[in-house]
């Protein structure tokens, strides 16, 4: 992306061919001004982040890479749930697309359908340093939607999926962007007005390791296994070991434990 104040764009979004990461351009055009959802949208990423320091294989043609910039009226603190809504916003637009009930949530927010994932959302904030008139999120998201499963590296292929293999039909990428946008502003204006127990409730509905037995590694290199209890009204998520104790996760990852990764 050229450096270019943000206002020499139309209609709220940028389109760009190719970029580094569509995450760190949101971030610095929010950095300048860029408004409540404004987005930047790619047909490819040379560097696409994922959540834990990953990367997000980000080729042409295939996948929806965005980043939409929020400037919620919430208080910084918070900010880390909207994690959540973003989650679930994502997780409604798809929805509308393909039948009921195919999709879920891993928390803290991958899209899954039939125990593949499908997407994924990384959250950037602005720093608590930030004034509060200033300060942003950041929402960036990646879906594979036209993908077949022979164009995903091998070693992922038993574990993703793709709108296109779910369905069969090659979707326009730009309507489903447009699609997502709305979804994450409503359900953004539902956290703001009516609070984050609203997306708590139907969120726990799409959580694909709610009871299931789920394993982390902690801090200490402990690995646990657990069941999945959902997330706390933090967003964190919970989940009861075999002696009945009941762990607190804050951050990480979490597998399912019959069947690797989920
Ligand atoms: C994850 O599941 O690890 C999160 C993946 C998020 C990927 C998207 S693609 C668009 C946006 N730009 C990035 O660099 N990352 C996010």
């Amino acid at each position: 992306m050229s450096d270019v104040p943000f206002f020499a764009f139309m209609d709220n979004i940028l389109f760009l061919h190719s970029t580094e990461s569509t995450n760190s351009d949101a971030y610095s055009l929010a950095v300048k001004g860029a408004v409540h959802g404004f987005g930047v949208l790619a047909d490819m990423q040379s560097a696409g982040k994922g959540r834990l320091g990953r990367n997000w294989i980000s080729p042409a043609g295939t996948g929806l890479y965005c980043s939409i910039v929020l400037r919620p009226n919430l208080s910084f603190t918070e900010f880390p749930k909207l994690t959540l809504t973003a989650g679930l916003a994502l997780c409604t637009a798809v929805e509308s697309i393909l039948p009921d009930g195919l999709f879920g949530l891993k928390w803290p927010n991958d899209l899954y359908c039939l125990r593949r994932k499908c997407g994924g959302i990384l959250v950037e904030s602005s720093t608590p340093s930030c004034p509060d008139n200033e300060s942003f999120v950041v929402v960036g998201i990646g879906i594979n939607v036209n993908t077949q499963l022979d164009e995903f590296p091998l070693e992922l292929q038993h574990k993703v999926t793709s709108l296109r293999i779910l369905s069969g039909k090659i979707y326009n990428i730009k309507d489903l962007y447009k699609k997502i946008r709305t979804s994450l502003l409503e359900h953004v204006r539902i956290h703001e007005k009516r609070g984050f127990e609203k997306i708590l409730h139907e969120w726990r509905k799409r959580d694909v390791l709610f009871e299931k037995e789920m394993q982390w590694v902690t801090h200490d290199k402990e690995v646990i296994t657990a069941r999945g209890m959902g997330p706390d009204e933090n967003g964190q998520l919970l989940a009861r070991d075999s002696d009945g104790k009941i762990h607190e996760i804050l951050s990480g990852d979490v597998q399912q434990a019959t069947n690797g990764e989920q």
